[in-house]
């Protein structure tokens, strides 16, 4: 028999102890939404369809969202509306074919895996069961739904905090609020629910005690490592899946060959991609669609966003947004590249250099506090300490050119749209406002006038 595995993941919820306008699934851990960890672990478990159930705060998930293939489903949240998790499923009773397999999900339990989805799936099939759920083994169970079993060991009911009794408060073994269901068994079992205790909710964890009743096999499965069930429901809660996620991806690029000298200390997202041998010290940002190459250095309070970094680049204490860097490249302390800068390789960018939109060749050098705005450097120009690239008219911007081997003196203004040609010199202190042509030397400033005794003439000595 072949199945379709479908997910239902259930979304719908108002998340109130969250205290946010944002819905709660869209709060972000190691930069992405909790609901895109459910819906990558569950496309990368071969799940080919993912239905989301959404209610309060839907218009914000349907637009982050818009471009995903998703499947959404709405929950009505008037008040007085019923509510629940079983009332949530239902919503998607039209989209479950009979012979699927339906995994059912919560968008706010992002630190489930891939590999424990499928094992649940696994499990239900190789059972022959007509719905299983994943199970957990806490130390302190207090808000979850507790598992019955009976004497056999299979699972009898599950059984809600609120409705237990003190013999099914001492359980441990807890309800995940994940499970796999055949299709048709589960819109059997949604027909039947009821809003009958003590919250008036339509509980989906009525659907085991209804299959077990009409003598469907039923199956639990217990988790291994009980860390992937923890839900999100405060910023406290939030912090915890940060925590453990962050641990998540540091240990992997560790185990890849990268070396994070404080792995607590380092912050790196979800996306970002990091090469062998680059060391990594404690302090380090690194967010977005980031990749930094092989054997890099990153130190200091550092922070690269979706941004591309080559191989052997020394970086500290810098900002880089947006922007390119070549290789073996060194940058920093205190840098700033803002978005569009684009490097070469084998260049300096040293201390209080801030760069935008702005292309810089192979070997070229901005060592000291310059400004480099809209500007096209060549290959191997020096750019001189406190050069500032004057791109503003107060209206206006303007890019300037500076082609290879150029030499910008010190303290120099390069006053835009200017084009400085190859072998071009600017002295020191120069504010050039025409072309340079190609090997020339160009002073803009006024000449030096020395007076000889002036200060003596004037009788300012005899005033100290
Ligand atoms: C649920 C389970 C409980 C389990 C726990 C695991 C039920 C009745 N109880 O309890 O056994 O131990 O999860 O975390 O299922 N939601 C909707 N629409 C609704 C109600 C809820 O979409 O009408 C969504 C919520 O947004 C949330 C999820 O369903 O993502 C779980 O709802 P929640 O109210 O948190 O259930 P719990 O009381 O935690
Ligand atoms: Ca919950």
């Amino acid at each position: 028999m072949i199945y379709i595995n479908i997910s239902i993941i259930l979304a719908a919820g108002e998340g109130t102890r969250m205290k946010s306008n944002t819905p709660k699934v869209l709060h972000k851990i190691c930069g992405k939404p909790l609901l895109t960890y459910v819906l990558n672990a569950c496309s990368k478990a071969k799940i080919n369809k993912n239905i989301v159930i959404v209610g309060h705060g839907k218009e914000k998930i349907l637009d982050y969202y818009k471009d995903a293939s998703i499947s959404f489903k709405e929950q009505p949240i008037y008040k007085g509306a019923p509510y629940g998790t079983g009332f949530a499923v239902i919503q998607a009773i039209d989209e479950i074919p009979d012979d699927s397999i339906v995994t059912i999900l919560c968008g706010d339990t992002p630190l489930i895996t891939d590999n424990s989805i499928k094992e649940l799936i696994d499990y239900h099939k190789e059972g022959k069961f007509s719905g299983t759920v994943l199970t957990a083994t806490l130390e302190d169970a207090t808000g979850y739904g507790r598992v019955v079993r009976k004497e056999s060991e299979d699972i009898l009911k599950i059984v809600e905090q609120k409705d237990a009794n003190n013999e099914e408060l001492q359980i441990k073994e807890v309800n995940s609020g994940i499970y796999c269901f055949n299709g048709r068994a589960l819109k059997y079992a949604l027909s039947k629910i009821d809003n009958n205790n003590s919250q008036k909710e339509y509980y989906l964890t009525d659907a085991i005690s209804i299959l077990n009743n009409e003598g469907y096999k039923v199956g639990a499965y217990n988790i291994k490592d009980s860390i992937e069930i923890f839900g999100v429901n405060t910023r406290v809660q939030l912090s915890l899946c940060e925590a453990e996620m962050r641990k998540r991806i540091n240990n992997n690029f560790m185990l890849d060959g990268v070396t994070l000298v404080d792995p607590n200390s380092v912050y790196i997202e979800k996306d970002v991609k990091i090469g062998r041998d680059t060391i990594i010290y404690p302090g380090v940002v690194l967010e977005g669609t980031t990749t930094i190459g092989d054997n890099c250095t990153l130190r200091g309070t550092t922070r690269i966003v979706d941004s591309s970094i080559g191989s052997g680049v020394d970086i500290e204490s810098t900002l880089i947004e947006d922007s390119i860097v070549g290789d073996n490249c060194h940058i920093g302390p205190y840098a700033h590249l803002r978005p569009n800068s684009k490097l070469g390789n084998n260049i300096k960018i040293g201390n209080f250099v801030e760069i935008k939109n702005s292309t810089l060749g192979d070997n070229s050098k901005a060592s000291h506090l310059s400004y480099v705005g809209d500007a096209d450097v060549g290959v191997n120009v020096n750019i001189g300490c406190g050069v500032v690239f004057v791109n503003y008219d107060g209206r206006e911007k303007f890019r300037s050119i500076i082609d290879d081997n150029a030499f910008i003196g010190s303290n120099s203004n390069i006053v835009a749209p200017v084009h400085v040609s190859e072998w071009g010199y600017v002295a020191a202190g120069s504010t050039i406002t025409m072309d340079v042509g190609e090997g020339d030397l160009s002073i803009a400033r006024a000449r030096q006038v020395n007076k000889t005794g002036w200060v003596e003439d004037k009788g300012l000595k005899k005033h100290k």
